[in-house]
């Protein structure tokens, strides 16, 4: 019985499986600014973020500028959407940083498994010189300019058997996002991988295309994957993280005024979507549980040989990224506030 209510409760927290995004058309004569991504619209941090963003630019901003929101890859996916950015087709977006491949290897920083203890490590990073500087990775070369780190969380392995040491995922398939480290990672384990596109994970884990899946509490929840898996090991074991992104050229064409309270309205909405986005994934790994989905705990010991297993991946990559990243990233999770 407690299932029953524990799967009503979380259907109303999710909707339908494809629920309508409805939203006001935009008025003649508004600046009109379209935001895609591939994530739900609430109940997540990304969704939360985009839409936050678009009810107070609608509200603050009304008769002067519109947000448009674009969720579920209901427009483009993710390699599409930096294809619209760079044509002009679309003005805001955040694609997971391991989607960057085809313009920069800079952002596989993020990448590496276990390089970040947490998500407040992450944060120092990101705002450290030289997270600042990668930011704008992409601008000389693409005029993209990055606005903002976003913060999912961090991913979890899970698969149709419990993994608690790595040689559990020995010859299992998973979907992994478009990174060659990640592929990496995957190959460590004796497993190997499939780069696929969001929207297909479910389909795929469904009929058996791949055995497991590695996600952020929010996602898998999100996007339902706890219907088609038992459960997960809460590996921790890599960041989901994005930039937001804008063209410069599209930033320039706005009046000043206009761009000026945009920005500053952006800059806002994403400090508080950070600040609530660990709360979203507590809360969402709260609510798999709650509909009887296995959340595995690591002990330190066997953590320690997932960690072990990941090192010689970072020295695979350290050149391309950068051993000065590299070391910016180590250099905040040992600099904790007392
Ligand atoms: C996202 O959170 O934007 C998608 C992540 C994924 O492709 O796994």
């Amino acid at each position: 019985m407690w299932r029953t209510f524990a799967a009503i409760s979380l259907a109303m927290v999710l909707g339908s499986a494809a629920p309508a995004f409805a939203q006001e058309p935009c008025k003649p004569g508004e600046l009109v600014i379209n935001f895609s991504h591939v994530v739900q619209s609430t109940v997540d941090p990304k969704g939360d973020f985009a839409t936050m963003l678009a009810e107070r630019v609608n509200t603050e901003m009304d008769g002067k500028a519109c947000m448009q929101v674009f969720p579920y890859s209901q427009l483009f996916d993710d390699d599409q959407v930096m294809e619209a950015m760079l044509m002009g087709d679309m003005e805001i977006a955040a694609p997971s940083l391991s989607k960057l491949e085809a313009y920069t290897h800079r952002y596989r920083v993020f990448d590496l498994p276990f390089l970040f203890e947490d998500i407040d490590a992450v944060d120092r990073f990101t705002q450290s010189e030289k997270g600042q500087e990668l930011l704008q990775a992409m601008s000389d070369e693409y005029g993209v300019v990055g606005l903002g780190y976003l913060y999912e969380g961090l991913k979890h392995l899970s698969a149709g058997r419990p993994l608690v040491v790595p040689s559990d995922a020995n010859r299992l398939k998973f979907p992994v996002q478009n990174s060659d480290v990640s592929v990496a990672m995957i190959e460590a384990m004796g497993a190997s991988a499939q780069k696929l596109e969001f929207r297909e994970v479910y389909g795929a884990l469904q009929i058996g295309v791949v055995d497991g899946q590695e996600n952020s509490y929010s996602n898998i929840l999100t996007s339902r994957f706890f219907e088609v898996q038992d459960g997960v090991t809460e590996t921790n074991h890599q960041l989901l993280a994005y930039v937001v992104f804008a063209h410069q050229v599209w930033l320039d064409s706005l009046d000043a005024d206009v761009r000026e309270q945009f920005l500053t309205i952006f800059n806002e909405t994403l400090q508080e979507a950070n600040a609530q986005a660990a709360k979203t994934n507590e809360e969402n790994r709260q609510r798999l549980i709650d509909v009887g989905y296995a959340v595995r705990e690591l002990t330190p010991e066997q953590r320690a040989k997932w960690v072990d297993l990941m090192r010689p991946v970072w020295r695979k990559f350290e050149e391309e990224i950068g051993v000065d990243l590299i070391e910016a990233a180590e250099a905040a999770n040992q600099s904790k506030p007392d």
